[in-house]
């Protein structure tokens, strides 16, 4: 029998969704541990039970540390890395005057590999075990992102970014070329390893219906992969829409329209919904992604977490690097608390950390895989400690329980706060 590795730290265990079943569905264990076994989860429980059922185990003890699944980043753009945080500009102009030209520097493969490496390695230090990432429409920019993940043993999901309109000479495709590219990409990557293809037309305003049709034939031969796109995130982006494709109802029409609806639909930012496209949403079972720190840094609007979640949507929470202005998902979380908040509504800390783990890994549909530790799941986890700085220990400090403690952590944590990550039981 292969090494068992014990992890003693806090833990909590999640028997629900805190959103829906309240902070009772967590429970928390002040000594807790995990086994380890061949890069997965072996067994979860109390520190000194483990012990005794594996005493010839090792032991490392992460001391009052908060021992956590890696993050799960549901939406990103590797490719904005080194545009990230930058001034000034709402969405469309941000995409004009930013992403777009640094997006075109992706037909270089020696500039794709470095700038995948780069994101792959802040995301780990940053706590982030597995991501949901568009790349460029180069396809050097999807083998770049797969080859840096799989060296570092990482589940990672992404696709090819399509558009062939509304983008400028160089960075667009055409409806047949994102086809073949996209399944061309598909056959390579998906399921190699830990790495799943993604279908991923960028939006409505950049694809002709022709492309969304192609991307739509795509998904139906390949239904088991995910799609994902944007979704109603400004509305001169939604205006824009309605001028596009004025035979659509609406938005998510567009995507409907063309075969790009279903529940391995994975759709970003959902924030200015009609009734139709939300009770549609509902129906297919599609999953919304929130991004709150760039929503409010492009300034597109607040989402409706409550109301969403209440309807019985599905929904992951995302970092939209580089529209979003962290690769934190602590950062991430504390926005979605202030965003909430502006809506009337106080999420609880444990619907944060789980939104940030279990809940995106629900909305990408690999939480059998990772974003718990479950027994039998991979072993990609995080220790958080919860004084990472000197004005996080002085208020952590007066806690009374778990929440409070770990509630300033999310409030003013960063990178300081990841103690450690792993990788399917190994040490980055
Ligand atoms: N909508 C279409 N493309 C993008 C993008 O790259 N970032 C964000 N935030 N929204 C988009
Ligand atoms: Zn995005």
């Amino acid at each position: 029998m292969s090494e068992i590795t014990l992890h003693f730290a806090q833990t909590l265990s999640f028997s629900g969704n805190p959103l829906v079943t309240g902070s009772e569905s967590v429970s928390h264990d002040a000594r807790g541990a995990i086994a380890v076994q061949n890069g997965r989860v072996l067994a979860r429980g109390g520190a000194e039970d483990l012990r005794r059922d594996y005493p010839q185990a090792a032991v490392q003890d992460h001391g009052a540390a908060l021992l956590l699944p890696g993050f799960v980043d549901a939406h990103v753009h590797y490719p904005q890395t080194a545009m990230i945080s930058s001034w000034g500009k709402r969405l469309i102009d941000w995409l004009n005057t930013y992403t777009f030209p640094e997006e075109m520097r992706f037909d270089d493969p020696a500039y794709a590999a470095e700038i995948a490496g780069r994101y792959l390695d802040l995301a780990l230090a940053h706590g982030t075990t597995t991501m949901c990432s568009y790349c460029t429409i180069h396809p050097q920019s999807v083998d770049a992102y797969f080859s840096a993940a799989a060296a570092r043993g990482m589940r990672v999901l992404g696709g090819k970014t399509c558009m062939d309109r509304n983008a400028p000479d160089g960075l667009r495709d055409t409806a047949q070329s994102a086809y073949d590219d996209s399944k061309a990409l598909l056959v390579r990557w998906h399921g190699q390893g830990r790495a799943s293809y993604v279908i991923t037309p960028r939006f409505s305003p950049t694809s002709t219906p022709d492309q969304l049709s192609a991307l739509g034939a795509l998904w139906a031969e390949h239904p088991d992969c995910l799609m994902q796109t944007h979704l109603s995130e400004q509305t001169d982006e939604i205006a824009w829409v309605r001028g596009l494709y004025p035979q659509a109802r609406d938005y998510l029409d567009t995507y409907e329209a063309h075969g790009l609806l279903g529940a391995n639909g994975v759709y970003g930012h959902a924030i200015h919904l009609e009734p139709r496209e939300r009770d549609r949403l509902r129906e297919v079972e599609a999953a919304l992604v929130h991004c709150p720190t760039s929503n409010t840094f492009i300034g597109s609007g607040l989402f409706d977490m409550a109301g969403l979640v209440a309807q019985g949507q599905r929904v992951g929470l995302a970092t939209d690097t580089g529209g979003g202005s962290s690769f934190s998902m602590l950062r991430t979380m504390a926005a979605a608390y202030e965003v909430a908040q502006l809506r009337g509504t106080a999420l609880h800390p444990s619907a944060l950390l789980w939104l940030a783990t279990e809940g995106s890994a629900q909305a990408l549909g690999i939480a059998d895989r990772v974003g718990t530790l479950a027994p039998g799941s991979e072993a990609d986890f995080i220790t958080l400690d919860l004084a990472s700085t000197a004005a996080i220990a002085q208020r952590s400090a007066r806690a009374d329980d778990i929440w409070d403690a770990v509630f300033p952590t999310i409030m003013m944590g960063d990178d300081r706060a990841i103690s450690g990550t792993w990788i399917c039981g190994v040490l980055q």
